[in-house]
């Protein structure tokens, strides 16, 4: 472990490079550093907050607790049968790296998931999701330390209450469990998700492998999604709001071309993106924020030093989709030491 550090700067541990200081900062490279972590917060008598590729969190400009960053790594196959492997994986490892790894061993189902930034650690806590498939279905169990006890504990999937970019991980329930590592239940026969409308005409060019849609979905992504190494972003700000029946057909009486998706429960899922693009903010730049000219559900912070201009901007947002549209808009990533 690391020494432990007072006053410490996270713009380089977190995608959108917001200033913010944490009162103390360690990170943790093994399960026995995080129980210890946990100790060294209680002592000191501040809340503890783990962070990972901080690809999904916006940050405060002072962070009072104790913030440890997973640094866990390790792939480990942990059970084998003629159909299925177990596999566990650091928290701390990078997520693309293992979808690759995963891929090249022949365990497969999480390749249409590739590229998304940030670590396995951080995938359970939004439930991650691209192009028709969600982590929560590969997921076996969660491993973690208590924040409050400090010892290890095991959360099945069921255990996880995931939902569409949630998870018990968000929530004041889940929110004192530090996540070690992850077991994925993945496939030794070839899976192969083509429900999103882009891979409809691949089905048709080309030999349809996992390998083959990993690579779509690489193409896809760097097309349309900003590099959060280049342009400091962390993917899609808002989740993609479900609204009634009969608002969804109200909205579409008015917007013939406005994308809608039927989810269980008689609702109907909106495009953020569509919404926001409609009224005009892709390309548009306030206080060093700037909407995405790629798409326009993503915030880059292109001079803004701290997180108050970013919200700024997102609440502006949200505003005009509420007026227009009657619609609220839900930040997606996680706020740490923000009001809102
Ligand atoms: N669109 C616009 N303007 C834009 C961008 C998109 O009108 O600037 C339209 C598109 O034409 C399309 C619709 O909006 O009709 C949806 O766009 P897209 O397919 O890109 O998907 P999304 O709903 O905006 C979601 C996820 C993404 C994920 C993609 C692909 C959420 C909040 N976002 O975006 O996840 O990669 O689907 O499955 O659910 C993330 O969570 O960080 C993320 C990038």
């Amino acid at each position: 472990m690391s020494a432990l550090q007072a006053d410490v700067s996270l713009r380089d541990l977190n995608t959108l490079r917001l200033q913010s200081r944490a009162a103390w900062f360690v990170s943790a490279t093994s399960v026995a550093e995080v129980k210890s972590s946990v100790r060294e917060a209680q002592t000191k008598g501040l809340p503890l907050i783990a962070i990972g590729g901080g690809s999904n969190v916006i940050l405060g400009p002072e962070v009072a607790a104790l913030v440890v960053h997973i640094n866990l790594r390790g792939r480990d196959l942990m059970e084998e049968s003629d159909s299925h492997v177990v596999v566990r994986i650091g928290a701390g490892e990078g997520w693309h790296e293992s979808v690759l790894w995963a891929n090249q061993n022949g365990y497969y189902g999480l390749e249409n998931l590739a590229l998304i930034p940030g670590s396995v650690g951080a995938a359970p806590v939004q439930n991650i999701g691209a192009y028709g498939v969600e982590v929560k279905n590969f997921i076996a169990q969660v491993n973690v330390v208590n924040g409050v006890s400090g010892e290890c504990e095991t959360l099945r999937n069921e255990d996880c209450a995931f939902d569409y970019r949630d998870s018990i991980f968000k929530r004041e329930t889940g929110k004192h469990w530090v996540i070690t590592s992850v077991d994925f239940r993945l496939s030794k026969e070839p899976i192969c998700c083509l429900d999103y409308p882009d891979f409809r005409k691949m089905s048709e060019d080309r030999l349809v492998t996992p390998t083959s849609i990993l690579e779509e979905v690489v193409a896809i992504r760097t097309k349309k999604l900003p590099d959060p190494d280049n342009e400091p972003n962390v993917g899609s700000f808002f989740k993609n709001p479900v609204v009634s029946r009969e608002h969804a057909k109200t909205l579409k009486d008015e917007h013939d071309d406005m994308p809608q998706f039927p989810v269980p429960g008689d609702q109907v899922k909106l495009s953020a993106a569509w919404m926001i693009d409609f009224l005009g903010w892709r390309g548009a730049e306030e206080a060093g924020v700037r909407v995405s000219d790629q798409h326009a559900l993503v915030l880059i912070n292109v001079s803004t030093s701290f997180a108050p201009e970013l919200i700024g901007l997102a609440n502006k947002i949200r505003e005009s989709v509420k007026n227009y549209f009657g619609v609220e808009l839900e930040i997606e990533p996680q706020m740490i030491a923000l009001d809102s």
